[in-house]
């Protein structure tokens, strides 16, 4: 008779997904040895090592896989039983899941804050981060439902297309190409941009986009947030690709502007996904039909586009 605790499971689950114990202790909001120690001692009930580290990466032995198709199941399992639980409590005791991509958060916060109007005695739990790890928290049944672009096919995913994403080329004022009335793409050779993270739906969607008109930009600045790419194009360290809905500030101040680049904006869309097949609490079902039925105003790119001083508005 093995004697683990679901605990250990939770945390070794988390430590083979990510294959790191410091992912591990950050989704898990542990200390690295904390999550090392509930290893070990899985490691020591079982009577078998479950991982093994080989220079910087850690792999999992045969013992590892093993536990983790076990433990990845009743990880999923234990969410689905919380979930049923929750939707006999009712709606107003109800607990909202949510994973956003980092650029959905400049307003799914007035999103939530619209529904939580509605229903101000349920509880949410919102993460903000990027489309990769989304669509591990989605595959391994961690949240309800997460607002992101369109995920890839064949993951068994439920998408639901409820607004626009309009991605935009913003540059500082001051840029040498600021003025013009339209840009053609060659004149972006020699330009050079600043851009999101690995991992990035922007990023991605960017990428394809010059890969489909035959250009190798030069990506020279990588960076992990939607603010730091809005202060360095401010700061003229380059170009960026991002999507409408993170610089309505700094266009109406003035302290950007959009290039009326040739084929922009990119056309992307905002869906609400979840696991095909999940069920649903109240809370969740609730919140994807106000989504899908209280759409916010769209953002529209034609007023935004403002000329740098002593240049018409086109719009
Ligand atoms: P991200 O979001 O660039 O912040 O990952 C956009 C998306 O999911 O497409």
């Amino acid at each position: 008779m093995l004697h683990i605790t679901l605990r250990q499971l939770k945390v070794f689950e988390a430590v083979a997904r990510h294959l790191s114990y410091s992912k591990a202790a950050r989704e898990l909001h542990l200390t690295q040895p904390a999550v090392s120690m509930q290893v070990r001692s899985l490691e020591e009930s079982i009577g078998l090592p479950l991982t093994e580290q080989l220079g910087k990466r850690i792999f999992l032995t045969e013992a590892g896989r093993e536990v983790f198709h076990y433990s990845h199941n009743i990880a999923g399992l234990l969410s689905d039983m919380e979930a049923v639980l929750t939707g006999l409590k009712g709606l107003e005791h109800g607990n909202l899941k949510i994973a956003v991509a980092s650029t959905a958060n400049y307003y799914s916060t007035q999103l939530l804050t619209r529904f939580r109007a509605i229903h101000p005695t349920i509880t949410i739990n919102l993460d903000v981060t990027n489309r990769q790890s989304i669509i591990a928290q989605l595959v391994a049944n961690q949240i309800d439902l997460a607002i992101m672009g369109l995920p890839p096919e064949g993951l068994d995913l439920q998408t639901e297309s409820f607004m626009e994403n309009p991605l935009v080329m913003i540059a500082p004022p001051t840029h040498r190409l600021a003025g013009k009335k339209t840009i053609p793409l060659r004149d972006l050779v020699q330009e050079s941009f600043v851009v999101r993270e690995e991992g990035s739906g922007t990023r991605g969607a960017m990428e394809r986009f010059f890969r489909e008109h035959g250009m190798s930009p030069r990506l020279e600045l990588v960076m992990s947030t939607n603010e730091a790419i809005k202060e360095a194009v401010q700061a003229g360290m380059g170009l960026a690709v991002v999507s409408l809905h993170t610089v309505l500030l700094e266009l109406e101040t003035g302290r950007l502007v959009i290039l009326p680049v040739e084929h922009f904006p990119i056309l992307r869309h905002w869906y609400v996904v979840q696991r095909e097949g999940k069920h649903l609490s109240a809370v969740a079902s609730a919140f994807k039909e106000f989504l899908l039925t209280h759409p916010l105003p769209p953002v529209s790119l034609r007023s935004r586009r403002k000329s740098p001083p002593g240049e018409a508005n086109p719009a």
